[in-house]
């Protein structure tokens, strides 16, 4: 039995002013009229016989409208805090028999190429049916500090190193033995949980106790505050012996900076001047003038202009403006 975790989690705030705290990007209709969300769903109903969704109240109402689209079996799972993804993870594995499998995905990613996307979910399956933890390889191709690093030899994992700084990062691409690490994740949920206890058992026990007392999939507040936010990447891919890796041939972003939605949009032969500028959200007319490889984006209540390399910096702009965001 094959389970789609559904993580959507995230606020967001690589994307403000497009994406807001009530609105996390996953859920905006940006993508041929359909969120990233249901794009996530689409993508994996073949696949998998049922979905669990692990969010929060703030999207519940949201995910709940997308899911009730399909007629599959469905788990809302809503935290009380966010805990981070080693916590979130478990909370579906614990919802599991041990022996299903589960399918772990963000909800806020693009993935294109559906063929290559089941051939990898396929081999993924094989693998986490032989009790491995499996992770999805994309080819570097750049020294991304934000993601996590898989040295591999074939489809074995020799180490996983989450951000690494750009000095390490450099080194790993000029390797080339080093794929990005996709945050997709395939394994047995007892496999995971004996893993996670094994690893992190503070972390393990914590979460077990908040979900035993859980109420219709809605977890105590207080209960969940005592469980160490950690991601499963530290707590876990770091440190297991059973990893394997399965290369990910088809077309992957994380659109987790306004970098790679540039990336994205130019490649989708979005309208882009001689300097390399580019407009976002208005078909006003627009000039750059003695500027170059600047993101301009226009929303009802709010315009920005940057610099595509500063993209890391939004975060901090949310931040200051949380009152608006
Ligand atoms: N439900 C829930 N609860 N979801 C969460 C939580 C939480 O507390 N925290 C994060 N998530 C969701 C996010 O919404 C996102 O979809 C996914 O889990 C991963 O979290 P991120 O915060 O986006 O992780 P990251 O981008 O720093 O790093 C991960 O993804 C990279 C690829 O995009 C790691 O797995 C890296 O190794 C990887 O390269
Ligand atoms: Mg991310």
């Amino acid at each position: 039995k094959i389970t789609h975790v559904i993580l959507t989690g995230g606020v967001g705030s690589r994307l403000w002013p497009l994406s807001r705290k009530t609105l996390p990007k996953q859920y905006l209709e940006l993508f041929e009229g359909e969120s990233l969300f249901e794009k996530t769903v689409i993508r994996s109903l073949d696949m998998s016989n049922k979905t669990i969704v692990v969010g929060n109240i703030e999207n519940y109402k949201m995910s709940n409208v997308i899911m009730s689209k399909f007629e599959k079996p469905f788990t809302h799972i809503v935290e009380a805090v966010p805990r981070n993804t080693a916590a979130a993870i478990a909370f579906a594995a614990f919802a599991s028999e041990p022996e299903d499998i589960l399918l772990v995905t963000p909800s806020d990613h693009i993935i294109e190429g559906s063929e290559l996307y089941n051939n990898a979910l396929r081999k993924a399956i094989e693998l986490a049916n032989q009790d491995y933890l499996v992770t999805f390889g994309i080819k570097p191709t750049k020294p991304e500090t934000g993601y996590g690093y898989i040295e591999f030899e074939g489809e074995n994992v020799i180490a996983f190193h989450e951000k690494p700084d750009s000095k390490t990062a450099n080194t790993y691409l000029e390797n080339g033995n080093y794929f990005w690490n996709s945050g997709l994740f395939c394994f047995k949920a007892g496999k995971f949980l004996s893993e996670l206890e094994n690893q992190e058992p503070e972390v393990f026990w914590a979460s077990k106790r908040a979900w035993e007392a859980n109420q219709d999939g809605f977890l105590d507040y207080d209960l969940s505050l005592e469980i160490p936010s950690i991601s499963i990447d530290y707590a876990v891919m770091e440190r297991s012996n059973d990893i394997k890796v399965v290369p990910a041939d088809f077309e992957w972003s994380d659109l987790g900076s306004f970098e790679s939605v540039y990336d994205y949009l130019v490649q989708k032969d979005h309208p882009i001047d001689d300097n390399r500028n580019i407009v976002i959200g208005t078909s006003m007319h627009t000039t750059f003038i003695g500027v170059k490889n600047c993101i301009l984006i226009y929303t009802s209540d709010a315009l920005m202009v940057l610099q595509k390399e500063n993209s890391q910096e939004v975060k901090q702009v949310y931040q200051q403006l949380e009152s608006i965001a």
